[in-house]
């Protein structure tokens, strides 16, 4: 740190010498201050009336000084003090400025912090509770009446491949019967086995045959799922939609179950004034086939716009289960000589727009709130 020194002679030399080492002390010194407390420290130091360095050079050089040389060593002296005021002015404006740079980074940081702050006292934001959606709350309501009966659930993979979609169900390869389910097919499966190749699968009656490699008989079983096919979509038709697959089989199952079955089980969903008729039909795994009608929901079968004055509505196929079904499933019990069942599919979203009297199956999968909260 700068000390004053004597002067060894007054000539202009020396005291030029003096007063240069005083000048880069002091710009060395003020170099450093940056707080408040530096400042004051500093401003001591080279100002202080009794010991500050302008005294002590005015005391030391100018005071020692012989009387010729006096004019000149008072007016050098003068010059430093005016320097050595600047530069603390100087370090005065930038203690400043660092001062207010700081406390409008401060004033930055509570801003932030005051945006960010958790008002607990505030009222939570609400969410409304969901409610099932009308399909699966179909969905669950068929499941349930057959729950009712003994049957298990069964589940099944959407994807699924040719095997158990079509071959096992006795569509066999390349039957016309294939085209009664317009098919989305898995590309790039070029290669594979025609029976290995996936595709979403058209119906849940896959899972009929999942289900009796499975376990052997008795099977009673219903199978909830979501279904797709490559169809256009219009007021009833959805690419993606929902079946519930039932499957019984055992010893001595008749058409006279699957009818008593059936129709208990629309009296279940419609109320007991229902009536259920069985008409002739075709699936490639069910020998005979049939289709179930019920009788108008709407006008109780005397006839009406949505039973097309018919007094009937179709709901479902069903029938025995051929035993070329059974054929694939042989090694896991199933021998068609002492055992046959009976099988029902029906789709979910055409049984949800009846019950619930909607116009359009689109409104079932557009997610609008408006109309879905209607079913809370
Ligand atoms: N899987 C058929 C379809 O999607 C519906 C069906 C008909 C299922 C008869 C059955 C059945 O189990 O026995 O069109």
């Amino acid at each position: 740190m700068y000390t004053v020194p004597k002067l060894a002679d007054y000539s202009p030399e020396a005291l030029e010498k003096a007063a240069h080492e005083l000048r880069t002390a002091l710009e060395g010194e003020a170099a450093k201050v940056e707080t408040e407390a530096q400042l004051k420290d500093f401003r001591n130091r080279w100002r202080a009336r009794r010991s500050g360095v302008v005294t002590q050079i005015t005391k030391v050089w100018l005071g020692n000084a012989p009387p010729g040389r006096k004019p000149n060593v008072g007016f050098r002296v003068n010059l430093l003090a005016t320097e050595i005021d600047e530069e603390i002015e100087g370090c005065r404006r930038r203690v400043a400025a660092l001062d207010q740079l700081q406390a409008y980074d401060r004033s930055q940081e509570k801003t932030k912090l005051a945006s960010e702050r958790l008002d607990i006292t505030l009222p939570g934001v609400r969410r409304p509770i969901g409610v099932k959606h009308p399909v699966l709350r179909m969905m669950d309501e068929i499941v349930a009446v057959f729950k009712a009966m003994g049957y298990s659930i069964g589940k099944g993979p959407e994807v699924e491949t040719d095997y158990y979609n079509f071959e096992s169900l006795n569509f066999p390869p390349n039957h016309p019967a294939r085209d009664t389910q317009d098919t989305l097919f898995i590309a790039g499966q070029e290669r594979k086995a025609a029976r290995d190749r996936l595709m979403l699968r058209t119906h849940t009656s896959p899972v009929q045959i999942r289900t009796m490699e499975q376990q052997p008989p008795p099977v009673r079983i219903i199978i909830p799922g979501k279904v797709h096919r490559n169809d256009p979509l219009d007021a009833t038709h959805s690419p993606v939609f929902h079946q519930v697959e039932g499957l019984a089989v055992d010893t001595n199952i008749t058409f006279c179950d699957l009818k008593g079955t059936l129709d208990h089980a629309m009296k279940a969903l419609f109320g007991s004034s229902v009536k259920t008729r069985f008409y002739p039909s075709f699936f490639p795994f069910t020998e005979p086939s049939a289709d179930m009608q019920v009788s108008c929901i709407f006008c109780g079968g005397k006839g009406c716009r949505k039973c097309k004055f018919s007094g009937w509505i179709e709901l479902l196929g069903c029938g025995m289960v051929d035993p070329n079904v059974f054929e694939f499933v042989k090694q896991y019990g199933y021998d068609s000589s002492k055992i046959s069942g009976f099988a029902f599919g029906m789709g979910v979203d055409r049984i949800a727009l009846l019950k619930y009297e909607v116009e359009e199956i689109q409104l079932f999968f557009q997610g609008d709130v408006r109309f879905l909260e209607q079913f809370a």
